[in-house]
């Protein structure tokens, strides 16, 4: 069994890698999310339920936060790359929702999100895509988003005034996560 886990991991390491060298601007990363970084990040969801995932991958966060999910809570995650997609897609959990679109435009598919927890590479994207993900997460008041930098903290702290960076070092590169919380959001949790 442990065995069988283990050479899944890998196979998912190795399309992660694949998609790499075709969009390395898009992935950002060479690597996908390690277990204890994608526990990390899914522990910050709390008692959320409405929950959407912006640069799902091949699932490592997405998995963590299903089984944290309440029966009645629901996971929509945007990916823009077709095969992770695919992938996402045979997790097969009545709760998820795989959505191939950009992530700037939830707001078509979703009505009323508690949390956004995003893995998107914010620092290669333009000034005006990045500010137009910063005021979706605003406005659900739970917002969770991993880099590799500490560099953003200026720009969120300029739409969230509760920011907490927590540095993962057991993963590979190392990450940082914000935590951004904002008590005037149109929703909160
Ligand atoms: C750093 S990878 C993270 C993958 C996975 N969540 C993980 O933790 O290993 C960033 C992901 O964001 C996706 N992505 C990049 N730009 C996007 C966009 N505008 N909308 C949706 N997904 C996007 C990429 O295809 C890639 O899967």
């Amino acid at each position: 069994m442990i065995v069988r886990r283990k050479a899944g991991r890998r196979m998912e390491s190795l399309r992660f890698a694949r998609q790499f060298l075709r969009h390395p601007r898009q992935l950002g990363t060479i690597a996908q999310s390690g277990r204890v970084l994608a526990q990390k990040m899914a522990e910050e969801i709390g008692a959320r339920s409405q929950v959407v995932e912006f640069g799902a991958g091949t699932g490592p966060v997405t998995r963590e936060i299903l089984k944290r999910l309440p029966a009645e809570g629901h996971l929509t995650c945007f990916e823009i790359n077709a095969d992770f997609c695919r992938y996402l897609k045979q997790i097969g959990d009545s709760r998820l929702r795989v959505v191939n679109d950009d992530a700037k435009n939830c707001e078509q598919y979703v009505d009323d999100p508690d949390c956004v927890i995003s893995e998107l590479p914010l620092t290669l994207f333009s000034k005006p895509a990045k500010e137009k993900i910063l005021a979706i997460a605003k406005k659900c008041g739970t917002y969770i988003q991993l880099q590799y930098t500490p560099v953003l903290s200026k720009e969120i702290k300029h739409y969230f005034p509760d920011v907490k960076l927590r540095f993962v070092l057991r993963n590979l590169p190392p990450a940082f996560v914000y935590v951004c919380r904002c008590s005037d959001a149109v929703k909160t949790a």
